[in-house]
């Protein structure tokens, strides 16, 4: 007779298709900049990266569908409450302990929190997820995630007179008052030298171009020489 030892354990296709429909009701209306449609796109380049990273793709798969469920920028400063709800929601589907440990440690420390402010994964797995949620505050999809957050928390669009801004302290970075073209270079013009894998690399060098040649082409409207 054989013994099914492992019978406790949910099949990882379960596992996430639960997850999804979980957080896709979660974050459904989120206007900031984190609905269901930023998640779709981080989990899909995370997969990208991560088979060609050739690392473990259920971790970074629940890491991406889960790393926005509770934006501490948002929630009252609570930096954890993130990666507490993903644990518990894990545990609620039987998920076993290392994987569920794993996935709340990405999401506890995948945040940009500042020029000055490190933020290295400790896994491949968290770099990877890291690289697939900075890839979409990139590009036409980053220039556009700029403004719509730049609109809801009713943000000065572009003021020639407000400086551009080097934040040394997440704390700084988080009460920051500066305009959303100089968000560009406070953060999004920077994430192409933090990637932290080679494919994220070289996807986030053809984003950065196409942020470069916007920002060009504005600050020429804007002294109307074109
Ligand atoms: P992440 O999901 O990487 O943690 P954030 O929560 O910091 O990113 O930001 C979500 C989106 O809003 C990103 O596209 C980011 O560039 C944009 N954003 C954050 N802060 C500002 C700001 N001060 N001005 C304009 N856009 C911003
Ligand atoms: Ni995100």
């Amino acid at each position: 007779m054989r013994v099914r030892i492992s019978s406790d354990i949910p099949e990882p296709s379960f596992v996430v298709a639960r997850t999804e429909r979980f957080v896709a009701e979660r974050l459904a209306g989120e206007a900031s900049g984190h609905d269901w449609w930023h998640i779709a796109r981080v989990r899909h380049s995370a997969l990208t990266i991560g088979a060609e990273e050739g690392v473990d793709l259920f971790v970074v798969e629940l890491a991406a569908l889960l790393h926005d469920i509770a934006d501490w920028k948002l929630n009252g400063g609570d930096e954890l409450l993130g990666a507490t709800l993903a644990s518990e929601w894990l545990s609620s589907l039987g998920v076993e302990p290392s994987i569920r440990e794993h996935v709340a440690e990405i999401i506890a420390t995948t945040s940009f929190k500042g020029v000055g402010v490190p933020s290295s994964m400790r896994t491949r797995e968290g770099a990877v997820v890291q690289d697939a949620d900075r890839l979409d505050a990139m590009g036409a999809i980053g220039i556009a995630r700029a403004f719509a957050f730049g609109g809801f928390v009713r943000q000065v669009l572009h003021d020639p007179d407000v400086p551009v801004q080097a934040y040394a302290s997440a704390e700084a970075y988080n009460a920051r008052t500066g305009t959303t073209i100089n968000h560009f270079h406070e953060k999004l013009l920077l994430l192409r030298d933090r990637m932290n894998t080679a494919t994220g690399q070289r996807i986030a060098a053809d984003r950065h171009a196409v942020m470069d040649t916007f920002l060009t082409r504005f600050l020429l409207e804007c002294d109307g020489k074109a």
